[in-house]
This record gives C-alpha cells, sequence and structure tokens, in this order.
C-alpha cells in the first residue's frame, strides 16, 4: 500500500492533537471498552516527517492500514548514534569448511514440531497473558538445547509489558572481544490486528517462521559445537508488533552498555513461497546498511539452495531498524518479494498450512552462514 494514500484515511496522523478517545468497540459477541487505549503513544513512521503523538488504540488502525511504525515513547530524546564505530564488513565467504556440516545438520522435522507447539498459543501478543505463556515456552526450548554447553547461555531481557525478549549467547574464545557482536534476530510475538489481546493470532508465518529458522540454525550450531572467536548472539524480540518495542529497549542497553555490533540480520517471515510458486530469497535493500546488505548477497549464493531477489519493505519494517537507527549494521531477509509476501498475517489464518519448512531452513542456512562468517576477525 502507498503510505500517502493511506495516511488520508487516518485522521489522527493529520492532526497534531490527540483525537479523542473512541467509543465501544464491539466485535462479534465480545465488546471491549478502549479505557485503557487513550494512553498517547509517540510513533514515528517514516524518516522525514515528525513523530507524532497517537493513542494506543490508533496504533491499532496504523497495523490495519499496513503501516509499519516505530513506538519511541520511551526514547524521545535526541537519538544518539554509535561514534567511531566502522566494522570489517566481508564481500566473500572463507568459511565454508566450518559451515556446511552446521547446514547438514538443519532438520524440517524439529523445526515442524516447533513451530506447531510455537502457534498452538491463542495469540503471542506481548501484553496478553499467553504472550508471556508463550515465550516462557520458547526460553524453555532455548535452554533445554544449551543445557550442558557451558559457552552458551540463555537469558531473558525483561520489559514493562508480560512479554519478555529472549537473548542467547555463545561466549567468543577471544576475552577481548567480548563486547563486539554478531546478531540474528526475529521476533517472538504475534498480533491478531483486528483484536490484539484476544484474537486468535497463531502467527504461523509473522514471525513464527523466522522464530523457526533462527532456533533451528541455533540448535545445530549448539549441537555441533559452534565455538566463534568472537560473541554470537541469537535474540528473540517481543513486542515488535506494537512498533519494535522489544529491539529498541535490547538495542539502546547494548549501546549504554558499550557494547558494538558487528553485524545484524533480522528474519521476520520466512515461510511463505508466494503466489510464483518459484521459491526465493528477498533480501530487503531500504533501510538496511549497504555494505552488509551486499554481503547478503553473498552468503545467499554461497550457501542456500535457492536465488535471491532485492525488494523494498518500507521504513521500521522489522526490528532490524531498532540497531539501524543507533547506527550499527543491520540487514533483513524475507521470504520473496515484499509483494508476494503473504497476506494472511496479523489474522488467524496465519497458519502453518500455508507454508513451507524447506523455505524456513534456507533461511536456517543464511543464519548459519552469517554467523560463522562474522564471527571470525578478519580484514581479508
Ligand atoms: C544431527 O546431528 C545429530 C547428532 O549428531 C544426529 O543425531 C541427527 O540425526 C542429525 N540430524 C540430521 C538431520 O542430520
Ligand atoms: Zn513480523
Amino acid at each position: 500500500m502507498k503510505i500517502a494514500a493511506a495516511l488520508a484515511f487516518l485522521p489522527f496522523l493529520a492532526s497534531s492533537t490527540l483525537v479523542a478517545a473512541s467509543p465501544l468497540v464491539s466485535y462479534g459477541q465480545i465488546s471491549i471498552s478502549q479505557v485503557g487505549d487513550a494512553e498517547p503513544r509517540l510513533i514515528r513512521y517514516s524518516e522525514d516527517s515528525p513523530p507524532k503523538w497517537i493513542k494506543e488504540s490508533d496504533k491499532e488502525s496504523l497495523i490495519r492500514a499496513g503501516i509499519k511504525f516505530m513506538d519511541i515513547t520511551d526514547y524521545t530524546d535526541e537519538i544518539v548514534r554509535v561514534q567511531n564505530w566502522k566494522p570489517f564488513i566481508p564481500a566473500r565467504t572463507l568459511y565454508e569448511d566450518e559451515v556446511t556440516p552446521y547446514i547438514g545438520n538443519l532438520s524440517t522435522e524439529t523445526m515442524e514440531a516447533f513451530l506447531t507447539k510455537f502457534t498452538s498459543f491463542r495469540n503471542r501478543y506481548y501484553k496478553s497473558s499467553w504472550g508471556g505463556e508463550s515465550c516462557r515456552w520458547l526460553l524453555q526450548q532455548l535452554e533445554n538445547i544449551a543445557q550442558g554447553s557451558d559457552h552458551v547461555a540463555v537469558k531473558e531481557f525483561q520489559h514493562p509489558w508480560e512479554q519478555f525478549s529472549i537473548v542467547a549467547r555463545f561466549e567468543g574464545t577471544n576475552e577481548d572481544l567480548k563486547d563486539e557482536l554478531v546478531i540474528v534476530g526475529a521476533h517472538l510475538d504475534s498480533m491478531n490486528m483486528y483484536l490484539p489481546k484476544y484474537g486468535r493470532a497463531p502467527g504461523a508465518d509473522d514471525d513464527g517462521s523466522g522464530t523457526t529458522s533462527t532456533v533451528e540454525a541455533f540448535r545445530s550450531l549448539v549441537n555441533n559445537g559452534f565455538r566463534p572467536e568472537r560473541p554470537v548472539e541469537f535474540h528473540w524480540y517481543s513486542g515488535e508488533e506494537g512498533g519494535l518495542l522489544g529491539s529498541q529497549a535490547v538495542s539502546r542497553q547494548y549501546q549504554q552498555d558499550g557494547k558494538r555490533v558487528v553485524a545484524m540480520l533480522q528474519n521476520d517471515m520466512t515461510g511463505y513461497v508466494g503466489p510464483s510458486g518459484n521459491p526465493v530469497i528477498g533480501i530487503v535493500t531500504d533501510h538496511v546498511d549497504d555494505k552488509l546488505t551486499d554481503f547478503i548477497k553473498v552468503l545467499v549464493d554461497s550457501y542456500a539452495g535457492i536465488p535471491y531477489t532485492l525488494t523494498k519493505c518500507g521504513y521500521a519494517c522489522s526490528d532490524h531498524a531498532s540497531w539501524r537507527q543507533i547506527g550499527f549494521p543491520s540487514a533483513f531477509t524475507i521470504e520473496s518479494s515484499f509483494e508476494d509476501s503473504n497476506h494472511y498475517i496479523h489474522t488467524s489464518g496465519d497458519t502453518i498450512d500455508k507454508l513451507s519448512f524447506d523455505h524456513m531452513k534456507e533461511f536456517s542456512k543464511i543464519a548459519i552462514g552469517f554467523a560463522v562468517e562474522l564471527s571470525h576477525v578478519r580484514s581479508d
């Protein structure tokens, strides 16, 4: 959807003041008071427009209109980008021998079992009890994978809302590089755009698929003894659908703690092959780091079994934007061109039967290549 056209239907974006509280909204048999959802939120929906105060409940109108945004209410201060940080991004792969066994151990059966359970929670909305339950279940799976590997730690990253984010970290063998990170991410929340708190939102593709691709990459790396030179982290963010909330909190905290990110790769929607039936890896080229994105093309050529297509996704399209905003190189891979991507997302129809586990596995391969190749200190 063209953003300019959509904006005309969203009067709260045009007005400079907050709109009045909306009345009771009724969804079939259930009526929900919007009281409590009138809390003002500051959102940014484009690089060139100033941020706007809107009501919490108006965020749902934005999502229904297909407009991506960052909710920056908790970060109204000036954005401070990291200074003097120019990590080396390679232009070729050098570690095929190391990568190949990890890719060889990827299993679509494991992925299917995982996603079947992960989509069985009523929803994974970041402010619902199911959102909490589902991330506690995910945490348990990751802890099971990491059990017995002393150099792998799985941690909760708590937020002021119900659902936490999760960080799984491979400690690097070079202690001097402990604050230089390679990050692979996905978001663990899901959302029914008509009824966020109570509606069914299996979120199989958005972003159960990206979560599956990254969990399976993580599993294979752990099970096959991956020992990176610099630390590699896998992140699963809460509250992406609420405006990149989890990833903003994590990235800001990391920046404050003096951590430096060499490269971050987001996986959001990796399971839907699209109408053409010809599977491709969509590489997003807008609002990303160009050099890192060029390297993703090389990774696809080297490690995936399908070609890539270049596509654009718009402002604040997923959690990589949070890292980019503060000056860290980030990139984004998606299931197809943005136009061909799954139209059932944010509804009860975002289910597993529309997805391909072989397709999700291609993204696990890229994630593994990314983790291994960038974990080495190199200047080629
Ligand atoms: C992955 O490795 C484990 C342990 O070596 C093995 O039991 C399993 O069969 C392998 N799976 C695949 C799909 O290669
Ligand atoms: Zn998503």
